[in-house]
């Protein structure tokens, strides 16, 4: 028996996860696998009403369980940064969840790149590091930027500022910053991977060639552990990298990023196999509670109106019994995913004419029978 979390959350959120419960439950059935679902209200209703995002309770119903399936949040009611912030990355960052797991394969004939080039990516993006720290705010004056380095005992900051635009009064900063031990635990997960898949290296992702004292940390420290686990490890520029994606993604097979990097190119990623609709993403703490959930967020434009297509959540289901150690209940689930997509029972925006539900019941039917 399994036990788990699951947090619909706001928007389209609510909707997919319906449909990846109908699918995980078809499946766990086929393998006579019990799977206890407690579902907790998180989100921007319960925000807007109490005020509450992810309280000490709602932490420890989580701990309490073996992992996390989670929908969306976001609301065009609360401000940018509150919701996203006060539950989802607080979560990642609480379950110490540094690695996000989002895999971007080409779904032929849902891919939109030309030709019939098969391509099957695993990115690992750093999840608790990077921009995400949330080390920010607003200084008044270049006096102050070097009063606040020089408090803090950063002697090592080099105020020379290259831009002309910051002798402004008002400075907003939002800082990157990653740890040698918060960069050695995620290369060595990511070398480990490429191991476990047989692949001879890792692609590393990073903008080194401006950003030179945080992405020169991340390529020394990439480079100790590519030695030490004797797989190669190849660096590509992000800009390039967006570029490579679109044109050769074949070439690629293991990419780490960091954190910020990360969840722009795994958008790109996820709309070079098929869409938003289809790219499902784990947050992985090796040792303890992971959490699974859709790339996408709640789509406020398409809420409420059945259209959201709820294989990311589906898939999101995959990785979560892969992670929970039953990759037989996995392997059933994209099967039937696969076979939906062969017969065309999808929804709009891949070209299909079933709404949400429909969709859903299509590949738990295909689940049911194959298994
Ligand atoms: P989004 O991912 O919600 O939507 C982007 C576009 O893709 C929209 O046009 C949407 O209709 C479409 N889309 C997304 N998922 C789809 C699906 N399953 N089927 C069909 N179409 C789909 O990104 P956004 O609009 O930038 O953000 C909306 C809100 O979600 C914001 O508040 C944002 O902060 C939040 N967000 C949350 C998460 C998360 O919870 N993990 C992820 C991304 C964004
Ligand atoms: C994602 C999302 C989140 C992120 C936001 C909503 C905090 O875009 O899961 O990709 O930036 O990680
Ligand atoms: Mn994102």
């Amino acid at each position: 028996m399994y036990r788990i979390a699951v947090a619909p959350g706001d928007g389209i959120g609510k909707e997919v996860i319906a449909e990846g419960v109908k699918v995980l439950q078809a499946a766990a059935d086929a393998e006579n696998v019990t799977l206890q679902l407690d579902y907790m209200d998180l989100g921007s209703d319960r925000y807007l009403s109490t005020g509450e995002l992810l309280t000490d309770d709602d932490i420890k119903f989580m701990r309490d369980r073996q992992a996390v399936y989670f929908g969306a949040i976001g609301d065009p009611r609360v401000a940018p940064g509150v919701l996203e912030k006060g539950i989802l990355i607080k979560m990642r960052t609480t379950f110490d969840q540094y690695v996000n797991l989002r895999p971007s394969k080409s779904w032929h004939p849902y891919t939109p790149l030309k030709g019939e080039k098969d391509f099957d990516i695993l990115f690992l993006r750093e999840n608790t590091e990077d921009l995400y720290m949330g080390a920010g705010g607003v200084l008044n004056g270049k006096e102050a930027v070097a009063n606040m380095a020089l408090q803090r005992g950063l002697y090592d900051v080099d105020l020379s500022l290259s831009s002309k635009a910051s002798s402004e009064q008002e400075f907003a900063f939002e800082i990157g910053m990653m740890s040698r031990k918060g960069i050695e635990r995620f290369a060595d997960h990511c070398f480990e991977t490429a191991k476990r898949l047989g692949k001879e290296k890792v692609t590393a992702v990073d903008k080194a060639n401006v950003c030179t004292s945080l992405y020169g940390l991340w390529r020394k420290v990439f480079n100790e552990r590519s030695a030490d686990h004797g797989i190669d490890v190849e660096y590509m520029y992000v800009d390039a990298m967006a570029m490579a994606l679109v044109r050769s993604p074949e070439r690629f097979g293991v990419v780490a990023c960091p954190n910020m990097f990360g969840d722009i190119l795994t958008d790109l990623g996820a709309e070079i196999m098929g869409g938003l609709g289809v790219a499902a993403s784990g947050n992985i703490n090796p040792v303890g509670v992971s959490m699974f959930e859709p790339v996408h967020g709640s789509a406020p434009d398409i809420a409420g109106q059945g259209k959201a297509n709820p294989i990311a959540a589906i898939l999101a289901g995959k990785l979560m019994m892969d992670q929970l150690g039953r990759p037989d209940i996995g392997n059933m689930i994209e099967f039937a995913v696969k076979m939906a997509m062969k017969q065309k029972l999808v929804t709009a925006d891949m070209g299909g004419t079933l709404n949400t539900v429909q969709a859903g019941d299509a590949i738990a039917n295909i689940v049911r029978s194959s298994g």
